[in-house]
């Protein structure tokens, strides 16, 4: 799928506009503060109802302004067409309206919109905590199961039940073995679909990361969060004094990580800022090849500043990937002869100038 128009209101420094993106390249181009992050940002919201830089969503609407508005027409293949429009003010109200209906879960959006961002921040997917790799890990089962939002849900819900329980201890025996097993059971099943991800994954990223990067020995590994050898609920019995002590379950998916490890040490211990972006490159491209595989239509790239850090033959490398996905790929860069040659001569690509919240078009891709 990708974004054949959006409009974009009050969003940070941005004036109103209206873009007509490629389908395939854009590249947005501007000097530092000039507002290319922020376009990133509204496609962002757009397609996740939330920023990529903070939670709150304060920052994002634009100081003068109540409220901000990012309307997108989505095409989604074969013809058809998507609406999609978020509306989010000060006062934290949210809406979310697809084709003209108000919705109530970003999970539509996110389904109708599969985003992938890398950012500047991408390396605390190596270096953070395991909550962004399972975050990283989630997507993608999400784009390529259906039935993993519902054993998500029902894992959620298993829980809050058992973590309210183990606080205060107010849920007869009969119906906390009940939920355990509701717990056990959601579990069992994400974990299933989690492993089958990963396998599929695996394959896919060290292709992709062998025509980014020669980095003998980096495997990448799955944690379900407990004992490989031991059921879940072998693993609950055992640790149900301490997780009283506790207040919350610590076994469980809700712990599970993906593990990047080079020479016995963890990758990002070793890796340089350059080869950890290009890690994490490889490993979002990966997930964008799997989606393709798997659903109707395909996702869409953020990439922000993707000059950084990498010398010219990543650099190049880099932009051949993104352009093989055949994806629609917003890009943004200060200077814009960095990117602007070696895209293949049938790749529409479109080219914006960015300068005080200004944006206008320089190279039409239909021209
Ligand atoms: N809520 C807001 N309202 C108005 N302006 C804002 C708001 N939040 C941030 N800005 C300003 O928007 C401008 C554009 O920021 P943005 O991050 O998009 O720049 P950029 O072009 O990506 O710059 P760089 O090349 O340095 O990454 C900045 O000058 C910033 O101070
Ligand atoms: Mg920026």
């Amino acid at each position: 799928m990708s974004l054949s128009r959006i409009t974009i209101t009050a969003v940070r420094n941005l004036q109103p506009v209206t873009l007509s993106p490629s389908p395939r390249i854009n590249i947005l181009h501007g000097a530092n503060g000039s507002g290319k992050t922020s376009v990133l940002e509204a496609v962002h919201l757009l397609g996740l109802a939330r920023s990529f830089r903070s939670a709150r969503l304060q920052p994002v609407i634009h100081y003068d302004q109540p409220s901000c508005t990012v309307f997108g027409q989505v095409q989604l293949g074969e013809g058809s067409v998507a609406n999609l429009g978020i509306f989010r003010d000060r006062q934290g109200e949210l809406q979310i309206r697809i084709d003209g209906q108000n919705v109530r879960s970003a999970a539509q959006l996110a389904d109708l919109l599969p985003l992938q961002l890398i950012n500047p921040d991408s390396f605390r997917l190596l270096e953070g905590a395991p909550k962004i790799r399972r975050q990283f890990l989630d997507w993608g089962v999400f784009h390529v199961e259906h039935r993993f939002l519902r054993a998500w849900q029902r894992l959620q819900k298993a829980l809050r039940q058992r973590n309210s329980w183990l606080r205060h201890g107010t849920l007869d025996t009969v119906s906390q073995a009940a939920w355990d097993r509701e717990l056990c059971s959601a579990s069992e099943e994400i974990d299933s679909y989690r492993r089958a991800y990963i396998q599929a994954l695996k394959p896919v990223f060290e292709r992709t990361l062998a025509e980014l990067l020669q980095l003998n020995g980096l495997t990448l590994s799955y944690y379900r969060g407990w004992d490989k050898d031991r059921a879940l609920s072998e693993v609950l019995a055992a640790s149900l004094p301490r997780d009283q002590q506790l207040g919350h379950t610590q076994a469980g998916p809700q712990r599970a990580d993906l593990r990047l490890r080079l020479a016995g040490h963890n990758a990002a211990e070793i890796l340089s800022r350059g080869q950890q972006k290009l890690v994490v490159c490889a490993l979002r491209i990966a997930q964008g090849h799997l989606v393709n595989e798997r659903k109707r239509g395909q996702c869409i790239y953020l990439v922000d500043d993707l000059p950084s850090e990498l010398d010219e033959q990543h650099r190049r490398a880099l932009c051949r990937l993104l352009e093989e996905l055949h994806c629609q790929v917003f890009i943004t860069c200060v200077d814009y002869e960095l990117l602007r040659e070696g895209w293949h001569k049938d790749t529409p690509v479109a080219m914006f100038h960015v300068e005080h919240g200004r944006i206008t078009q320089t190279q039409d891709h239909r021209e």
